[in-house]
């Protein structure tokens, strides 16, 4: 019998996914803590993503336990090569399937409409929790949200119901770089190569709740929003408050878009889920509600610890735990910190300005990124004008096209990767 391969203290079992970043697999730590083994597929790969996490402190989604690099070429369980010198990572484990292979099975309506909900919730308190700490994500689509085998109960981090992973893509928001993406999903400002935003990460989560709600939109090969809405506008009568906030989600102009604890608050009503102070109290939930939630149980749970009197009924007072503020994002806050692209291995740290005319190096790759993503999902975006659009399908390669039917726009690009 052969031994199974081992990475630092951990012993790999399972090929788990596999996208642009690396191979994930599911690992097992001597102590027998389980773990996601992300390792690139050659070099630095999934360095720069290890630096993001460790800055990030996310409670939504998986944290960073160790990273390194492969001492020496491996086979993976699954047969697959690792170079020596590949970076890896391992992260805490997320069980439960990825949302692309829940839709590719049947759902009835009471279930997408459940799922939705759950999506909207647990991604939505993703994105909070990144948009507030300076980092948008970058890449949410279906592959990358995880379900939990449970339905939620509880508005808290440890019981969430889908998990956003993938940091892959992630930039700080501040910076305003472009490091890839998914065609399907870009938003229509990223399309016409402007700086993105956290609301590209929201109209990109729009998608992902219409393709829930509407079946033949998860099997449309491109996604338009005008055709997604009126879509949205057809399902039963039941759906039609995840609709509304679906519809809200792809909002042409990104200010126009709610924000992410806007949409996970309307999914935790619409799921009724229990709340915990203890998570309220963390600042996450995030929203005006529920800091209005916050200021009026201060009060109340003063009054239940002293007499257990006046307990709200669905108010769940969980066991205090150390209290203080989230410290999540606070450090990239600090003056003296490098932003996050600083640490990139892609951009460097040099600044972009070029001083003179108002262009940036950053806008130019921005845009060159922009186009390649269009040309490669082969869609031509309703806001580019014929000169451009021109421009691009001349870019535009024969094995680019070949390889915009084979990916149907679903795949990561990222920069620097070849067509
Ligand atoms: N922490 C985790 N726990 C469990 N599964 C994970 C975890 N992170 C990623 N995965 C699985 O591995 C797949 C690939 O991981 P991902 O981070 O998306 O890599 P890539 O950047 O290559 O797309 C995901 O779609 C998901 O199914
Ligand atoms: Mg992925």
């Amino acid at each position: 019998m052969t031994d199974s391969p081992r990475v630092g203290g951990w012993t790999l079992e399972a090929k788990r996914g596999e996208g642009a970043g690396g191979i994930v697999f599911r690992a097992v730590r001597s102590d027998g803590i389980p773990g996601a083994l992300k390792i690139a597929r050659a070099g630095d790969g999934v360095g720069r993503e290890a630096l993001v996490l460790a800055r990030a402190q996310r409670r939504w989604g998986p944290t960073l336990i160790e990273a390194g690099r492969l001492e020496r070429e491996l086979a993976g369980p699954d047969g697959s090569a690792l170079p020596r010198g590949a970076s890896w990572m391992a992260t805490t484990w997320v069980d439960g399937d990825a949302l692309d292979a829940r839709l590719a099975r049947p759902c009835t309506d009471e279930e997408r409409r459940a799922l939705a909900a759950i999506v909207a919730h647990g991604v939505g308190r993703g994105l909070d929790e990144l948009h507030r700490g300076g980092v948008r994500h970058g890449d949410v689509k279906p592959a990358n949200v995880l379900l939990a085998p449970a339905r939620p109960a509880v508005d808290r981090a440890r019981d969430r119901g889908a998990t956003l992973v993938d940091l892959d893509l992630a930039t700080e928001i501040a910076h305003g770089s472009l490091e890839g993406g998914t065609p399907r999903y870009l938003a229509p400002e990223l399309r016409a190569g402007e700086a993105p935003g956290p609301a590209a990460d929201l109209y990109a989560l729009g998608l992902v709740l219409a393709e829930i709600l509407v079946p033949s939109l998860a099997r449309a090969p491109a996604l338009d929003a005008a055709a997604v809405v009126e879509a949205l506008g057809a399902v039963v009568k039941e759906a039609r408050d995840v609709a509304a906030w679906t519809a809200a989600l792809l909002a042409r102009a990104p200010g126009a878009r709610p924000s992410a604890a806007w949409i996970a608050d309307r999914a935790a009503r619409a799921l009724r889920l229990d709340v915990d102070l203890d998570e309220v109290d963390r600042g996450s939930p995030g929203s005006g509600a529920a800091r209005v939630r916050r200021r009026s149980a201060r009060p109340r749970r003063a009054r239940c610890t002293a007499g257990r009197r006046d307990r709200r009924p669905r108010a769940r007072l969980a066991g205090r735990r150390a209290r203080g503020r989230a410290a999540f994002g606070r450090g990239s806050e600090r003056a003296g910190d490098p932003p996050l692209d600083a640490l990139s291995r892609r951009g460097g740290s040099t600044p972009d300005r070029t001083g003179g005319g108002g262009v940036t190096r950053a806008r130019g790759g921005r845009r060159a990124l922009a186009a390649r993503l269009l040309a490669l999902a082969a869609i031509a975006p309703p806001e580019m004008d014929a000169r451009r659009r021109d421009g691009a399908e001349r870019r535009r390669s024969r094995a680019g096209r070949a390889g915009a039917r084979r990916l149907a726009g679903r795949a990561t690009i990222r920069r620097g990767s070849s067509s």
